[in-house]
């Protein structure tokens, strides 16, 4: 059937291109028939002075939108340093929202005085309250291996930290972390049915927090990998039944989870198996000389099922509040290494799960290793030997079913519904489509430049869609117009087709924000995002409708022992009450409902100098909570252009002197 379709699409392409093509041609000759319509004649000359070439056209035909037409796709994209998600409709790459999620975000009255304060204070990393983070590898909720458009989660590589992001209101709704571990790279990533929210660490500290000396690195300093327990009901991580497992000092890095056939394990890459410290300014190697001499490094195998059992048998200590399997039960139990080359980065399962792809980057190949294998060698107990901290390695020849030779600097790998895979490869700028079953390089296209990830359609699901893939681009130097040295990045789609066509590209996008690492890309019919909170009063940091949601006809103000309480309504174009009268010193306890449902019905709530803004979207409720310490007078008024008296949507806190 998708092969069909889009053989239709394509030859629907050709044949408007052709009619396109030969009407402009006609309309464009001198004394061309007459009454020729003009469209035509306006193509062909478009065409000309905008120095497009029929492939730029065909191009453009596959990616415009017109108004009102929606996109097949969902793409999430880590915002990197901005700490943010952002939605992108596919084909048309059309930004729809940037979410916050670890860095505030006015638009969305996130992070200035409402509630998702309290979503922030409980990312606090040693007692310190974060404001950014380094959003990297963004996961869909899966069921049965398969996006199920319910939640998903990011990870905050800078100081090891997940959110939950709900997708029936595109809203964080959760941040945890632990102090287990001071770094994040190998997550989020999800088991195939979402029991897991996983965290895989990267730069190896004391497990816990605390001081150790560098000279002390092979001792003292681990790695650890998170199990986030995940109520689907709930919609939350529940950080009392999750755990981890003790990792040596290795780096580890990317990491997936097994499905299908290898359902129940996860697979991490690691590097830096030298344990390399740096030292620059104490006559020692730089880290990254150092930790390029080894090889091979480690992928670490991981039985989850049995780590579960090693829990429940109080086979853990207790560290950075959570139950912990040390290194030494878990190595032979449920932790496994088989060598990879050299320093390798993405770790990829098959959609069926039966194999793994794993790229090196200082390697020209993908090696591609068989679940069946692994799990017959660690069966047989069949291993080469152990690493210094006793975890058995298995043979790397027998643990693999071939190489394909791709190119320079592979890194990232998707898989779409034919059999191909599609490799990033960073020197080269160029995504390789190569053939799973053959290893052999099928087709390369050029990407503009410094790709890091690739993501294509349910690409690292059970079953790929094919179709689009997006090449996610690092510093694009010379694609667009100039913005300072700080260079924008470039999201490149590509046509993939049903797998047996030529790659095209089709467009680019600019990314004015941090890096975007990862992506995914969900089929947008598997969302079913609300228009309006319902019933009003909901709070979406808790998804329930909040205890002091604010009624029409009961607004009031109630002076009480912990401070002054404002039960407020917003309705357009009015706040009621609009008068709040406070003494000097008092604490003010804001409860803004908006009463609305209607669909486009969002107020704002802003108070001047305060640092507060709220959203208020239809039917939503938020609690704000400030000392009003500085006697003045201060208006505050809604921040969305709601109606045409939206300026007289507006009232003031009267903060009174003490005599
Ligand atoms: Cu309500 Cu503007």
């Amino acid at each position: 059937m998708r092969l069909r379709e889009a053989l239709s699409r394509r030859a629907e392409w050709a044949s408007t291109l052709s009619i396109m093509a030969a009407v402009g041609a006609l309309a464009c000759q001198p004394g061309g028939a007459p009454g020729a319509p003009s469209v035509g004649g306006g193509l062909a000359q478009l065409m000309q002075e905008r120095e497009l070439t029929e492939s730029d056209v065909m191009a453009a035909l596959k990616t415009y939108t017109p108004t009102g037409k929606l996109d097949e796709y969902y793409l999430f994209a880590s915002g990197g340093h901005s700490g943010q998600v952002l939605v992108i409709g596919l084909p048309s790459m059309r930004l729809l929202k940037v979410i916050g999620v670890f860095t505030p975000e006015p638009w969305q009255g996130y992070g200035y005085g409402g509630d998702s304060g309290a979503l922030f204070d409980a990312g606090e990393k040693h007692g310190r309250k974060m404001r950014w983070g380094d959003t990297h590898h963004p996961a869909l909720s899966e069921t049965g291996g398969d996006y199920d458009g319910e939640y998903l989660f990011i990870n905050d590589k800078n100081s090891a930290r997940i959110a939950v992001i709900d997708l029936r209101d595109f809203e964080t709704t959760q941040i945890v972390t632990s102090s287990l571990i001071e770094n994040d790279h190998g997550g989020t990533f999800v088991t195939p049915n979402t029991e897991y929210v996983i965290e895989g660490p990267q730069y190896p500290a004391p497990l816990g927090g605390g001081y150790a000396d560098i000279a002390d690195y092979a001792e003292k300093y681990r790695g650890a990998v998170i199990l986030w327990r995940f109520n689907r009901e709930t919609g939350k991580i529940e950080p009392d039944k999750s755990f981890a497992i003790e990792l040596p000092p290795y780096m580890q890095d990317l990491s997936d989870a097994g499905k299908l056939a290898s359902d129940g394990w996860i697979f991490l890459n690691s590097f830096n198996t030298e344990r390399a410290t740096g030292g620059t300014a104490e006559g020692k190697p730089p880290l990254e000389s150092g930790a390029s001499q080894n090889d091979m490094d480690y992928m670490h195998i991981i039985n989850w099922r049995r780590a579960e059992e090693m829990v429940a048998e109080g086979k853990t200590k207790q560290i950075g509040g959570l139950p912990v399997i040390p290194l030494d039960a878990a190595a032979g139990d449920c932790l496994w290494f088989v060598g990879e080359p050299k320093s390798p980065h993405g770790l990829d399962v098959t959609p069926d799960g039966k194999e793994l792809v794993v790229a090196g980057k200082l390697d020209t190949h993908a090696t591609v290793y068989s679940f069946e294998k692994i799990k017959g060698l660690i069966d047989a107990k069949k291993f080469v030997g152990n690493d210094d901290y006793g975890v058995p390695i298995l043979p790397f020849e027998e643990s693999i079913r071939g190489q394909a030779e791709l190119g320079l600097g592979p890194l990232h790998t998707q898989y779409d519904g034919a059999g191909n895979a599609y490799t990033s490869l960073f020197i080269e700028s160029k995504v390789v489509k190569w053939s799973v079953k053959d290893l052999k390089v099928l087709e390369k296209i050029p990407v503009h430049y410094n790709v890091g990830h690739i993501v294509a359609a349910e690409g690292d699901t059970v079953s790929p869609d094919g179709r689009f893939l997006v090449s996610l681009n690092k510093w694009a130097i010379d694609r667009f117009m100039k913005v300072g040295p700080l260079l924008p990045q470039n999201f490149q789609l590509i046509d993939i087709g049903d797998g047996s066509e030529t790659m095209q590209l089709l467009y680019d996008m600019p990314i004015g924000i941090g890096e975007p690492h990862y992506a995914q890309i969900v089929k947008a019919d598997k969302l079913n995002p609300k228009e309006v909170f319902e019933p009003i009063g909901y709070n979406p940091r808790t998804r329930a409708k909040d205890p002091n949601a604010a009624t029409s006809g009961e607004e009031r103000i109630e002076r009480r022992p912990d401070g002054v309480h404002v039960w407020m309504t917003a309705v357009r174009s009015r706040f009621t009450p609009d008068l709040i009268r406070v003494k000097e010193g008092d604490t003010v306890h804001l409860h803004v409902t908006n009463v609305e449902q209607a669909k486009d019905a969002t107020h704002g709530f802003g108070i001047g100098s305060h640092n507060v803004n709220l959203s208020l979207e239809p039917g939503e409720h938020e609690n704000v909570t400030f000392v009003a310490d500085d006697p003045g007078v201060y208006p505050f008024y809604c921040t969305e252009f709601c109606s045409a008296l939206h300026l007289e949507m507006a009232g003031y806190l009267l903060v009174e002197p003490n005599e």
